[in-house]
C-alpha cells in the first residue's frame, strides 16, 4: 500500500489561528504529542518572525526524536539562516521556503515579475539545501497560479535541491475535481516530478480542505499538510484526524497508509484544544462529543443489533475509550497516574504531584472523576509556565437585592495586586475587578460556559474572548465553581495576551519585498 506522509502544521500555520499562541513548553509538549501520535513531519514554526518562535522551533528540533522537524522560510536569505539556526541540533531538518507564484500576488504583494520569482525562488532553494538536506518548496496561492508557470518554477527548484513540492491551496479556492485535474497537470507538466515528492496543503475558506486534500491524493500527492482540529489561519487547515480516519475508513477508495496511531487522536485532540482554548464543537467529526453518540431510538435499537447499522467507525479507534473509567477520591495517587499515563499524558514528578493535589480538591467537590474532567485538571493546572498572573483568591457578594461586588486578588511573582469592583453581575463583577486590578482595558466579546462532565457537581468551563491592544484573546478555566472558572478563564486570556506581548516586543519587521 502506498504510504501518505503526514505533515503537521498545528504548531505553525495552526498557531496563526488568531487568539491560539502558545508558550514555548506548550509547544513542546504538543510536540512531543505528536510524535506519539505518529505524523512524519513536525512543522515547529516560523523561526525569522520573532525570538519567541525561533526559540519554540529550537526547542522543539532538540527534545523531540523521531519526526522531521520542519521550520519555515520566506524566500529570503535571513528566513533560511534563522530556520537553519533554529533546526542545527534537530535529528531530521527541514527547511520549508515559500514564495508566491499566482498573478495577483507576483503582481500585488510581491511587486516581482514571473522572471524575477522564478530566479529568486531557485536561488533560496539553493541557499536552503546549503544548509539542510532536506528542503520543501511551496509556490504561494499555488491553485490561483498558472499551470505552465508553476511547473516552470517546480521543475527549476526541482533542479535546485527540493526534495518535497508542496501546492498550496492558499485561500481556499479550489474544489476537489478541479484540484485533482490542475495537480495532474502539473505532474504532466513537469519533467522531473518523479525527483520529489508532491504535497498539498488546503486551507478551509470553503470546507472542502479534506475533501481537497483526499482528491490530491488520489491524483498522485504523496504529502498532506495538516493541523490537529482543523486549526490555521482564517477558517483553518485541512483537519488531520478527518483526513486520517476518511484514508482508513474508506480505504477501498483511497488504498494508502499513514504512520498514524489513530488511538492516540482523542488525546491529540483534547490536548490541542484545552492547550489554545478552542473548544471542541459538540457535533464535529471524529472527535466531537456527538460524533459516536446515537440519540434516535430508530438508531439505538440499530446499534444494539448490530453496530454497523451506524458506525462507520468505533470510538475505540479513535482512541475514545467508551469504558470511560471513573476515578474518586480513594482511587490513590497510583490509579492517577495510571489513568494519566493511559490518557497519554507523561508528567515529571513534580507536574503529577500538582495535578494530583487538583485531582484531590475537584473530588472532593464532585464523586465521580472522569476522563474529560483529568484532560480539563492537567492541562488547566500544567503548563504554567505562561501564566505570569495567579489569581489567589476571590470573593463574591451577590443576590437578587444586591449591587453584586469581587474582590480579587492576583499575583505575579513577588507582586500583589487587590482591587473590589461592581458590576451588573457576579461575573461581570469579577471581571471588572480583575481589570482594575492590573490597570486594564479589556473588552468582553464572548462568555461561554459549559459542563465537562455529567451531574450537579460536574465541572465547569469556561471560554472567554477578550479584545485587549485590538486583538483577540481567548482564555479558559474550569472549576467545580463557575464563579472560580470565569475568574480563572478571564485570567487566563490575559495571560495570553502578556505572552503575545513578550513574543512580539522584539519581533523582526516584515520585509515586503517577498
Ligand atoms: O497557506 C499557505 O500558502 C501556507 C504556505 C506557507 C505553505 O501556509
Ligand atoms: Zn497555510
Amino acid at each position: 500500500m502506498d504510504r501518505v506522509v503526514i505533515f503537521d502544521t498545528t504548531l505553525r500555520d495552526g498557531e496563526q489561528s488568531p487568539g491560539a499562541s502558545m508558550s514555548v513548553e506548550q509547544k513542546l509538549e504538543i510536540a512531543v504529542q505528536l510524535g506519539r501520535l505518529g505524523v512524519d513531519v513536525i512543522e515547529a514554526g516560523f523561526p525569522v518572525s520573532s525570538p519567541h518562535q525561533l526559540e519554540g522551533c529550537k526547542l522543539i528540533a532538540k527534545q523531540v526524536r523521531g519526526p522531521t522537524i520542519a521550520a519555515l522560510a520566506r524566500a529570503v536569505e535571513k528566513d533560511i539562516d534563522s530556520a537553519a539556526e533554529s533546526l542545527r541540533d534537530a535529528e531530521r531538518p527541514r527547511i520549508h521556503t515559500f514564495l508566491a507564484t499566482s498573478p495577483i500576488h507576483m503582481q500585488y504583494k510581491l511587486r516581482k515579475s514571473p522572471e524575477e520569482v522564478l530566479e529568486l525562488a531557485v536561488r533560496s532553494v539553493r541557499y536552503a539545501r546549503n544548509k539542510v538536506a532536506e528542503v520543501e518548496f511551496s509556490p504561494e496561492d499555488g491553485t490561483r497560479s498558472e499551470i505552465p508557470f508553476l511547473c516552470r518554477v517546480i521543475e527549476k527548484v526541482i533542479d535546485a535541491g527540493a526534495r518535497i513540492i508542496n501546492v498550496p491551496d492558499t485561500v481556499g479556492y479550489t474544489m476537489p475535481t478541479e484540484f485533482a485535474e490542475f495537480l495532474r497537470a502539473i505532474i504532466e507538466g513537469t519533467p522531473n516530478m518523479d525527483k520529489a515528492v508532491l504535497s498539498v496543503h488546503c486551507h478551509n475558506d470553503l470546507g472542502v480542505a479534506v475533501a481537497n486534500s483526499l482528491a490530491a491524493v488520489r491524483a498522485g500527492a504523496r504529502q498532506v499538510e495538516v493541523t490537529v482540529n482543523g486549526i490555521g489561519e482564517r477558517a483553518g487547515n485541512a483537519c488531520l484526524e478527518e483526513f486520517v480516519m476518511a484514508l482508513s475508513v474508506r480505504n477501498d477508495l483511497h488504498p494508502y497508509s499513514t504512520g498514524i496511531n489513530t488511538k492516540q487522536i482523542w488525546n491529540t485532540s483534547r490536548l490541542v484544544s484545552t492547550t489554545i482554548g478552542f473548544p471542541i464543537p459538540r457535533n464535529k467529526p471524529i472527535t466531537g462529543e456527538n460524533a459516536f453518540a446515537h440519540e434516535s431510538g430508530i438508531h439505538q435499537d440499530g446499534v444494539l443489533k448490530k453496530r454497523e447499522t451506524y458506525e462507520i467507525m468505533t470510538p475505540e479507534s479513535v482512541g475514545r475509550d467508551s469504558s470511560q473509567l471513573v476515578l474518586g477520591r480513594h482511587s490513590g495517587l497510583h490509579g492517577f497516574r495510571n489513568r494519566l499515563a493511559e490518557l497519554g499524558f507523561e508528567l515529571s514528578e513534580e507536574e503529577l504531584k500538582t495535578a494530583y493535589d487538583q485531582f484531590l480538591v475537584v473530588a472532593d467537590r464532585k464523586k465521580e472523576v472522569y476522563d474529560d474532567d483529568l484532560y480539563v485538571i492537567v492541562s488547566h493546572h500544567l503548563g504554567r509556565s505562561a501564566d505570569t498572573i495567579n489569581l489567589e483568591y476571590f470573593n463574591i457578594i451577590s443576590g437578587n437585592v444586591s449591587v453584586p461586588t469581587a474582590t480579587v486578588r492576583l499575583t505575579m511573582g513577588e507582586e500583589r495586586f487587590e482591587e473590589a469592583a461592581t458590576g451588573d453581575g457576579p461575573v461581570d463583577a469579577i471581571f471588572n475587578a480583575i481589570d482594575r486590578a492590573l490597570g486594564l482595558t479589556a473588552q468582553l466579546l464572548e462568555y461561554v460556559v459549559q459542563a465537562v462532565t455529567p451531574g450537579r457537581q460536574a465541572m465547569g468551563e469556561v471560554s472567554v474572548s477578550l479584545s485587549i491592544d485590538g486583538r483577540k484573546f481567548v482564555g479558559r478555566g474550569a472549576s467545580t465553581d463557575i464563579l472560580e472558572a470565569s475568574a480563572r478563564a478571564y485570567v487566563n486570556a490575559v495571560n495570553r495576551w502578556k505572552t503575545f506581548q513578550a513574543a512580539t516586543r522584539t519581533e523582526t519587521e516584515s520585509d515586503d519585498t517577498v
